[in-house]
């Protein structure tokens, strides 16, 4: 009797002691995938950005008639090539704050007879030479889907309607034929539209409560449906998550009231690291996770009575994100060099956290958007005498061409550190996080191919992981991919691409495992076949 309690207390005690799971010092950490594990479906709308009439985006950005470095629409050619690298889905335009005092009709017709605006949110004025259809015109150059939001501040429900009719209904109406008279035969069949732009912030032109914005963008996506039958809506959700702002009535209330008609909610999120702390700046993904959690559990709130005939749920669309902290005082977000960001390594790594996200949650986040495209809080930095491409390049560009397919539920199992409480942006508190991964990662899988996207977060070690494959064997090397520089300040400048994509050599996998160590404050991409 006496012998069989010592038996059991001894398997209790290496039982204990045995690490079934959670992470063991000294060990390797660990990423476990199945390819039958899947979240969902990789949307290409995932890697999309953002045009909006402010500071040097369009012009001195992506326009600029009459440089030497432009071709004859007045695109310059060098920043059209950058623009291409991104593998862009669909841009979002032409705004932002700007769009709440647009009218669109100041920006089409004969470039001579285009009345100036003064453009009152940012502060310059606005020749109008650039408009819809010069819009179109770089998308269709680019190789992206346009993507435009009304106007919901000053703008009327009548003023969004007329625009759908420009650009979609080929002929017969008045603006139909409008558009034909301005050259544009053919109608351009834009798909996505949004209804205003951060319509809960104070700062927004014509500004309206949670309850009036909806009853405007219900009325204005029944007369757009009414126009063009096939267009997806865009409702614009709470812009962040200022407490003072109460985001979450905001959210709850729209997608109450626009539950039967929205395709999407847009969310927005700017980050910053304004007191030079690394770790918890490189931890404001969680937070954004956190948010399409509440985002999700409130859509699948609302959809519990929705009547949406054979539409999917709502989806949400993180249709601006970013790093945004230097450029915010008055000066430096007014007039024609507002917004103008210089990125260094950790801001790039908090780029890769963010598609990170988007990747995790891809069955419910099925859009989202860099802001901005050029200039302006921006991957690719232009002046007249050429362009560089900054270090947050680098990650969107890595997602764009690799992280397609289904998204990997998976397991990651590695060393973790905490945070203190943290300010993140104006007004917005990250609290205190416990238990963070070092290792953030996402996976994908197609066509035998699996893709992962790991940043290392740790600031001087590196993570030497086991990845193992649990439906299979790995079938030949893995490409390695890498982003990275000499330190987390590391920033890019003309002629000085210190912060980039650098290949590595081919990574030997054994059997079902692949071991790789992950250099301290880096981003890295493998890819290779199963079977
Ligand atoms: O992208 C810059 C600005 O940030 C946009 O105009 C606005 O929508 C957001 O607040
Ligand atoms: O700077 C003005 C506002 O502050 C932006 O439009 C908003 O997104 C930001 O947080």
């Amino acid at each position: 009797m006496k012998k069989r309690r010592v038996i059991y207390s001894i398997l209790l005690i290496l039982f204990l002691s045995y690490p079934i799971t959670g992470y063991v010092a000294g060990q390797n950490a660990r990423i476990k995938f199945d390819t039958e594990r899947i979240i969902g479906e990789v949307d290409k709308n995932l890697y999309g950005n953002f045009v909006e009439h402010l500071g040097r985006c369009v012009y001195g950005g992506i326009y600029e008639p009459g440089s030497p470095l432009s071709d004859a629409d007045g695109f310059r050619k060098d920043v059209l090539d950058a623009v291409k690298g991104l593998n862009v889905s669909l841009i979002r335009y032409p705004g932002g704050n700007f769009v709440s005092n647009y009218h669109w009709l100041d920006g089409v017709g004969p470039k001579e007879e285009r009345v100036p605006r003064m453009e009152l949110a940012w502060a310059r004025l606005e020749t109008n030479e650039f408009g819809t259809n010069e819009f179109v015109k770089y998308c269709r150059a680019v190789g992206s889907e346009p993507y435009m939001s009304v106007n919901m501040g000053t703008g009327t429900i009548e003023e969004a309607q007329r625009w759908v009719e420009y650009c979609n209904v080929k002929e017969g109406p008045y603006f139909a034929e409008l558009r034909k008279k301005h050259g544009f035969p053919e109608p351009y069949d834009i798909k996505y539209w949004s209804l205003g732009n951060e319509m809960d912030g104070e700062w927004q032109m014509g500004h309206l409560n949670a309850e009036d914005y909806s009853k405007k963008a219900l009325e204005a996506a029944k007369l757009m449906r009414l126009t063009s039958p096939d267009i997806k809506l865009i409702a614009a959700g709470s812009s962040n998550y200022r407490p003072a702002a109460d985001p979450d009535h905001w959210n709850r209330t729209i997608l109450t009231n626009l539950r039967d008609v929205v395709d999407y909610i847009a969310l927005h999120m700017y980050v910053g690291n304004p007191d030079g702390n690394y770790y918890n700046f490189l931890t404001t993904p969680l937070v954004m996770e956190q948010r399409t959690d509440i985002a999700r559990g409130m859509i699948n709130e609302v959809m519990q009575k929705a009547d949406r005939g054979d539409r999917p749920p709502i989806y949400i669309a993180w249709d601006e994100y970013n790093v945004w902290y230097r450029a915010r005082t008055d000066e430096t977000t007014r007039g024609t060099r507002a917004l103008e960001e210089r990125y260094n390594l950790e801001d790039a790594l908090v780029i890769g956290g963010f598609l990170n996200v988007f990747i995790r949650n891809a069955d419910v986040v099925k859009m989202a958007n860099m802001a901005q495209l050029v200039n302006v809080i921006a991957p690719i930095f232009a002046e007249e005498k050429g362009m560089f491409r900054q270090t947050i390049y680098f990650p969107l560009e890595l997602f764009a061409k690799n992280m397609h397919g289904k998204s990997l539920d998976i397991l990651v199992d590695c060393p973790t550190y905490d945070t203190e409480d943290f300010f993140i942006g104006p007004g917005e508190v990250m609290t205190k996080q416990t238990d963070v991964p070092y290792l953030d990662v996402s996976a994908v899988y197609e066509n035998g191919e699996v893709v992962f996207s790991v940043v290392n977060r740790h600031l001087d070690k590196p993570i030497t992981t086991d990845i193992i494959c649990q439906s299979g064997v790995f079938d030949g090397t893995l490409e390695v991919f890498e982003v990275n520089g000499k330190d987390i300040k590391t920033v890019n400048d003309f002629d000085a691409e210190n912060v980039k994509t650098v290949s590595k050599p081919a990574l030997k996998a054994k059997g079902n495992t692949a071991t790789y160590s992950f250099p301290a404050h880096s981003l890295t991409m493998i890819k290779g076949k199963v079977k």
